[in-house]
């Protein structure tokens, strides 16, 4: 379970990887996310629903967090409404790569021991929804180089490793 989540994580990141940070900010219309928004609320949700009741001395990440990142979680609290995720200029992208290490070793704690049925399925549903955005990553990332006259190129690690092996 260790590496699929690891797996997962590190997919969604590879994804971003050919992003320069102004990329990351713009909401170029309500039904996209900017990027930095996504990479924050899929560790939100590993943040309020694993780490914070089942890791015993874990330290939130930023008080502040739980506001930016729920989507629609009503049982968790207010939220930033989603047609203004793109003013968000802060927290910055640094800060939004730091809090998702903060939480990848955090979550090695929970997942190095054994951990009951109910954490697992709590677990694979993080995983999936992480899936999910990646789906939307993609989708988003796409129109938001695609509505950019510079026409910047999407290009992700995964175009990359294949370009490579038809060189090789
Ligand atoms: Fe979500």
């Amino acid at each position: 379970m260790i590496s699929l989540y690891n797996e997962v994580r590190e997919r969604t990141e590879l994804l971003c990887k050919s992003l320069k940070t102004e990329d990351y900010v713009v909401q170029p219309v309500v039904d996209v996310s900017p990027p930095k928004w996504h990479l924050g609320h899929t560790t939100w949700f590993f943040e309020t629903f694993i780490l914070i009741p089942h890791l015993p001395n874990y330290k939130v990440f930023h008080p502040d967090f739980n506001f930016i990142f729920n989507s629609y979680y009503e049982t968790v609290g207010q939220r930033v409404l989603r047609t203004d995720r793109g003013n968000l200029s802060r927290p910055t992208v640094d800060e939004v790569y730091k809090y998702r290490k903060h939480v990848n070793q955090a979550m090695q704690q929970v997942l190095k021991n054994s951990i009951s049925k109910e954490l697992e399925d709590i677990l694979l549903i993080g995983i999936n929804h992480e899936q999910q955005h990646q789906e939307l990553l993609a989708t988003d990332i796409k129109y938001i180089l695609g509505h950019n006259p510079l026409f910047p190129r999407f290009e992700t690690y995964f175009e990359k490793r294949k370009s490579k092996s038809r060189t090789d």
